[in-house]
């Protein structure tokens, strides 16, 4: 019965890699997604293959689209000089990766300024959130669409319950500014690192905590070599599904018409799931033996007190008329 069931899966796995990384051998255009998440129940594993599929099956003999999860092509460090430099056509970073090339994205790392998704998808809809997706024009990145992820939690190898918990601690964050300046309002010391190092940094003690969300944290096993997870909540997680102005030049416009159609509407698509994805990762977790820690209002409310004021620090380089319609959304 178990060879039975291995085999299946195997068979499963075969069909779904066939899937996402299709050949791409009839002389059609060949794009290449990449990102660096992983598993099969994230959201954007589940949106890129979403998108190989039907780019792979309604654009067939035209277009012909391989991904590359889990930094197998290019990791963070690398992968927006590579949509530069023409090596991959197509990738969703998360929006605290672009600190390099505008500051404006920023407001999605203000800590506590989305209520909770529905609230950031309002923003990201918003004219001032569908103006921010060409906020790096003038670099040749085209924003194609917002996917979102899910909100932050800290987890660390002690328990946090209050801010007071995270004083001397180090944490890694991603290359953003605002997540840097969060992290010091806490007292501890941001560790600035590429996604993929995480877990071994997690393990080996290199820093003692990370902020994440359920599916990153379940997808990439950091449960497993961290204490606990605390629900504060604090920050959205999103990315900006992007390619390059000189690619999309370089497509017929019929077949641009055709890709942009198919990009808008995975995007919609992924968007009105998100919410159980990362609950089922949520559940993941505890079913898997890792420990989640809730907050009372009272305890929820001196996170807040820490760290939104970091908001002020950042107002002059992301734009105050930014910030209020983000925050008013
Ligand atoms: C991702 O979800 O793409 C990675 C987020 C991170 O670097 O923490």
């Amino acid at each position: 019965m178990k060879t039975v069931a291995l085999t299946l899966s195997a068979l499963a796995l075969a069909l779904s890699s066939f899937t996402t990384y299709a050949s791409c051998e009839k002389g059609e255009i060949k794009a290449k997604l990449s990102h660096v998440t992983g598993g099969t129940t994230h959201p954007k594993v589940v949106a890129s293959n979403r998108l190989a599929e039907r780019v792979n099956s309604e654009m067939n003999g035209k277009m012909c689209l391989e991904v590359y999860p889990s930094s197998t092509l290019f990791g963070d460090s690398k992968e927006l000089e590579a949509l530069l430099l023409g090596d991959v056509q197509l990738l969703a970073p998360s929006l605290s990766k672009f600190g390099s090339y505008t500051r404006k994205l920023g407001v999605f790392d203000l800590p506590f300024i989305f209520q909770d998704m529905d609230h950031a998808i309002r923003f990201t809809q918003s004219p001032t959130g569908r103006e921010l997706l060409n906020s790096m024009k003038e670099v040749g990145f085209v924003g194609l669409g917002y996917w979102m992820s899910g909100m932050k939690y800290f987890s660390a190898n002690k328990p946090l319950i209050t801010p007071n918990d995270a004083n001397g601690l180090k944490f890694r964050v991603q290359t953003s500014d605002v997540a840097k300046a969060m992290i010091s309002a806490m007292g501890a010391s941001p560790q600035p690192m590429a996604f993929k190092e995480v877990y071994g940094a997690l393990q080996t003690g290199v820093v003692d905590g990370q902020e994440n969300t359920w599916s990153n944290i379940y997808t990439k096993k950091f449960f497993e070599v961290q204490d606990s997870i605390t629900e504060t909540n604090h920050q959205l997680l999103a990315y900006l599904f992007m390619t390059s102005q000189e690619w999309l030049d370089s497509l017929k416009p019929e077949i641009r018409q055709q890709f942009l159609e198919i990009a808008d509407e995975v995007t919609q698509e992924a968007n009105l799931n998100v919410k159980e994805k990362e609950a089922k990762n949520r559940s993941n977790i505890l079913q898997a033996d890792g420990k989640i820690n809730t907050l009372t209002p009272e305890q929820r409310q001196q996170w807040v007190d820490v760290m939104k004021p970091v908001w002020k620090k950042f107002e002059p380089e992301i734009g105050a008329d930014i910030i209020e319609a983000a925050a008013g959304s």
